[in-house]
């Protein structure tokens, strides 16, 4: 059987389409990585990329005809632009952040977005270790020094980072791959985390951030930001660290308080840091970059690249494009940022191996039929889908629901039925945003 998994897609506009696969069209802006594209194309999808971003006019002219769109962070995509583009199912964001889409405008109009937050962690973790060692052996400044026609061959202040302590605020996705990596190289690793989290290997937990802090040879930190965790680092805390310690800020520029770090520094308290993001960064390239740690010894300056490798593109490109795919094929919304979040059964890996149960190339049951359905968040709409799909003779074999503040999102498997005449009368509940039906 071809790989067609026929979908009924409606439209709001009154025109009912059923098309097979190879009428989907994705369109991928901002030279995402290849992957995504070799995956939609091998699920008979229509792609056609574009290297730059577009704006205005001409993103709306080139995403008119799409039902998938793929974005990184320089294309806004906003109410008007959701709005002239009625055919798009599901917007992309290959990247971690999300605020160049209006998110809530999307949810309103049952379009889920996706992104990547966490396909990164072990770029971070990896710089955030190679910057362990750089510290030690003060190897930026000795290479600044010989670019600057300076031999400077001393062993003086230069160490192994084997047996020193490592301190790990943070110990989440990031925070323990490094304490994995960290141990590797002989390091003795403690941590702290307001939440209960086990130890890799042989990390202890510390009670309080001070005891981490007193105890730590390099100090480095993985939370996120948060109201409790704005300079959560600043003159008493780094009055608490070892003479002589590191500090790392790879996680968010808001934790660490930058005058005192400054401070720390000039007086020798620590013996150098490094900083990936920083309270106020340039938004663009051509933007000079401006901080009180410019121009001091040992300290590692790098503009927010920590999470920035090829590796993290292509894991962010097979990531986003999945959740992209299931969404299509079979209706899954886990992984979105707004629209209410159902995990259907049956979603092995794109890559991996299909649902038994289903049709070559379909995501959904065999023998069934699947409404996938948005609509406003208030009482008495399931009711009147149900009615709606007795009134035709169908049976519900699977219902899942999951609703937000404002949005419902109901998926029905039922038995192979009249598709159009269901999605004709689905539609014309007012309270209806938009209904596909997949088999
Ligand atoms: N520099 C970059 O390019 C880059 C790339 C990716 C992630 N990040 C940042 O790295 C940080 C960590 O990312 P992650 O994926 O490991 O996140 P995560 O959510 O997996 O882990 C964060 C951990 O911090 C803990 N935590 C929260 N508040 C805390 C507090 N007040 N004290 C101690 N622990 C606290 C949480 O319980 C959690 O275990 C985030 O801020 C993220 O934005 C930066």
């Amino acid at each position: 059987m071809a790989a067609t998994a026929h979908s009924h897609i409606c439209l709001p506009s009154p025109v009912l389409t059923s098309f097979p696969k190879d009428k989907i069209r994705v369109l991928l802006l901002e030279r995402i990585h290849p992957r995504a594209g070799e995956l939609f194309a091998a699920e008979g999808f229509q792609v056609e990329q574009h290297a730059g971003a577009l704006e205005g006019e001409a993103l709306v002219e080139a995403a008119r005809e799409s039902h998938v769109l793929g974005i990184r962070s320089a294309s806004q995509f906003r109410t008007p632009a959701l709005a002239q583009c009625p055919r798009l199912l599901t917007i992309g964001c290959f990247c971690i952040g999300t605020n160049q889409v209006d998110l809530r405008a999307a949810n309103l109009a049952g379009v889920p977005v996706f992104n990547s937050p966490f396909s990164n962690t072990r770029s971070v973790a990896e710089l955030t270790i190679a910057e362990i060692v750089a510290l030690y052996r003060r190897l930026v400044d000795k290479a600044v020094q010989m670019h600057a026609g300076v031999w400077d061959k001393s062993a003086a202040g230069a160490h192994e980072v084997r047996g020193r302590t490592l301190g790990i605020v943070g110990y989440g996705r990031i925070g323990s791959q490094v304490s994995v990596l960290a141990e590797a190289m002989g390091m003795r690793v403690l941590y702290f985390d307001t939440a209960l989290v086990l130890p890799h290997g042989n990390a202890r937990a510390m009670r309080t951030l001070d005891e981490l802090l007193a105890q730590a040879d390099v100090v480095s930190l993985h939370v996120p930001a948060t109201r409790v965790t704005e300079r959560m680092i600043g003159a008493r805390q780094i009055a608490t660290m070892r003479p002589g310690s590191y500090l790392i800020n790879n996680a968010r520029g808001s934790v660490v308080d930058i005058a005192a770090l400054a401070a720390a520094l000039r007086e020798k308290k620590l013996a150098g840091a490094a900083l990936d993001v920083f309270p106020e960064e340039p938004s663009s390239n051509t933007e000079p970059f401006a901080s009180e740690l410019r121009g001091l010894g040992n300290v590692i300056l790098t503009p927010h690249v920590a999470g920035s490798t090829e590796e993290a593109q292509e894991s962010i490109a097979v990531d986003v494009a999945t959740k992209l795919i299931r969404f299509i094929n079979n209706g899954s919304t886990s992984g979105s940022v707004n629209v209410p979040q159902v995990e259907l059964p049956g979603q092995e890996g794109i890559e991996g191996s299909r649902d038994q149960g289903s049709e070559e190339g379909s995501e959904v049951p065999a023998r069934r039929h699947r409404v996938l359905h948005f609509h406003r968040n208030v009482p008495g709409v399931l009711s009147k889908m149900h009615a709606i799909i007795a009134e035709v003779g169908a049976n519900i074999a699977a219902e899942y629901l999951q609703t937000n503040a404002e949005v419902g999102y109901v998926v029905l498997d039922v038995d192979p039925t009249d598709a159009a005449t269901i999605v004709d009368r689905l539609r014309a509940i007012p309270e209806t945003i938009r209904v596909r039906m997949l088999w």
